[in-house]
């Protein structure tokens, strides 16, 4: 019998060669309690049912590999515990709910929102049982109709990361839910892929989106202290279209609007899509996001937000609800992530130039991931004086004429003008960002490309917001 072996030369009609053993990428894949990623992930609030999918009668829940029970107490707060009760473990599912908690159907124990033993109604009355021990539970936040928990040491809670696109003024926000059968990351990293938006949703089966997304972006990852932004580019005609991508550890992401033509100028765009990637367990994941609607921002009115709910939303391909035969003719993102495998093998994976967003998130994934598991905190993102957590998510479009040459250069120094007034207005509130960042865009409008003068370095110029 030939030995299996690897080879690094390509052999024809070699399939016997290839590895078979897809080996997992464990540190970042595992995401239940005591595992290093889980026990990172359990720094930060994640989003795991919309409000609409909560009645009057408990819930059973999966997240982050732990199984819990969601309900609303006759008070109407929510509480999230453990699914098996402290006493003798049966399902808090069969719970009855009560004014200020939940009460076990077994032995009618009676626990609050925060986990206190309110009650052991068959024990003696002077039992020390119910100030011995709690039920487990989490902290939950409900928002736009989007339920959040903290699941990590009750000690280092952070404030909920609510972010200016979630309070942007004249915006309607409509939340979805989508499950997939594969594990986090491989959702998550679609995200920070912008080059598979040329292939996968238009070149490879015709423009599932607006066929300005054909040409591939001319693309610029920027690290900050809690993830990454990106500039993500293409010329449409005389316009240079920048679309601004937030990507923060480990699992939020914002793009620009879903529906775009490049049509008009426009300033400060803001995000299309508000999105997070929850971890059920190892193999199941949770999308849920908000969708935005404003008359900037969905300048098509293509947007619905009637189509966006639980199991569905407004754009093209992010869930399995169109027939089979369907989606092998024109595939989306969903098809795409879950067909990776329940738990893709970076061993296994060959990675190339459009891949190195890929690679520096899970480099910095990683490295957060040790060092957490070193004793250091991961820096999160959290509202600072009041104000929201500041985002670049949107798009921008400026009128730049083409000089008829190659222009990626001048392409990339308007999205690096753009990057840094962004970041530069980050400290304003968000009308005084927003006129800032007009002011300061405005002339670039004006550039006349054949005047570049190479020499001199700098396309543009701008002064710093004081
Ligand atoms: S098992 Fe819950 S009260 Fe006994
Ligand atoms: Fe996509």
């Amino acid at each position: 019998m030939a030995q299996v072996k690897e080879t690094q030369h390509p052999v024809k009609f070699g399939g016997y060669y290839q590895p078979k053993d897809r080996p997992i990428e464990e540190i970042t894949a595992r995401v239940g309690p005591g595992t290093p990623c889980g026990e990172y992930m359990r720094r930060f609030w994640h989003p795991f049912r919309l409000s609409s999918q909560l009645d009057q009668r408990p819930l059973v829940v999966r997240i982050l590999g732990e199984d819990l029970v969601l309900y609303r107490n006759l008070s109407g707060a929510l509480g999230l515990v453990h699914k098996h009760c402290a006493h003798r473990g049966a399902s808090l599912e069969f719970g009855i709910i009560a004014e200020h908690g939940i009460r076990c159907c077994y032995h009618g124990w009676l626990f609050s929102n925060d986990g206190t033993i309110l009650e052991t109604p068959g024990e003696p009355a002077d039992s020390p049982h119910k100030d011995k021990f709690c039920q487990g539970a989490y902290p939950v936040i409900e928002y736009e109709g989007v339920i959040f928990t903290y699941m990590g040491p009750p000690e280092l809670r952070p404030a909920f990361p609510l972010m200016d696109a979630m309070v942007m003024p004249d915006n309607r926000m409509t939340p979805y839910l989508i499950h997939s059968p594969c594990n986090w990351q491989q959702v998550s990293e679609n995200s920070i892929d912008p080059f598979h938006v040329a292939f996968l949703h238009t070149r490879v089966s015709g423009p599932q989106f607006s066929e300005v997304f054909e040409s591939l972006p001319i693309v610029e990852y920027h690290e900050t202290p809690h993830g990454f932004f990106y500039t993500n580019a293409r010329r449409v005609g005389d316009f240079v279209w920048i679309r601004m991508h937030d990507h923060l550890l480990p699992n939020f992401s914002q793009n620009g609007a879903i529906f775009e033509n490049v049509s008009k100028v426009r300033y400060f765009g803001r995000a299309g899509l508000t999105r997070w990637v929850t971890p059920v367990d190892d193999t199941h994941t949770l999308v849920i996001a908000y969708r935005h609607f404003n008359q900037r921002d969905d300048p098509l009115h293509q947007g619905r937000p009637q189509d966006n709910g639980v199991g569905k939303t407004d754009f093209y391909g992010q869930s399995n609800e169109l027939p089979y035969a369907m989606r092998q003719d024109s595939p989306g993102d969903w098809d795409a992530w879950c067909s990776l495998g329940p738990i893709t093998s970076h061993a296994s994976e060959h990675l190339a130039t459009t891949d190195r967003g890929v690679a520096m998130l899970r480099r910095k994934l990683k490295m957060e991931i040790e060092n957490l598991a070193k004793g250091i905190e991961p820096q999160r993102p959290e509202p600072l004086d009041g104000q929201p957590v500041p985002t670049t998510g949107g798009d921008t479009i400026l009128r730049i004429p083409h000089n008829g040459g190659d222009d990626r250069e001048l392409i990339l120094e308007a999205c690096r003008a753009v990057a840094a007034v962004y970041v530069e207005t980050q400290h304003l509130p968000d009308a005084q960002r927003r006129a800032a960042i007009t002011q300061r865009l405005a002339p670039l409008n004006t550039a006349d490309p054949s005047a570049v003068n190479p020499e001199h370095g700098k396309m543009f110029e701008f002064k710093s917001v004081s």
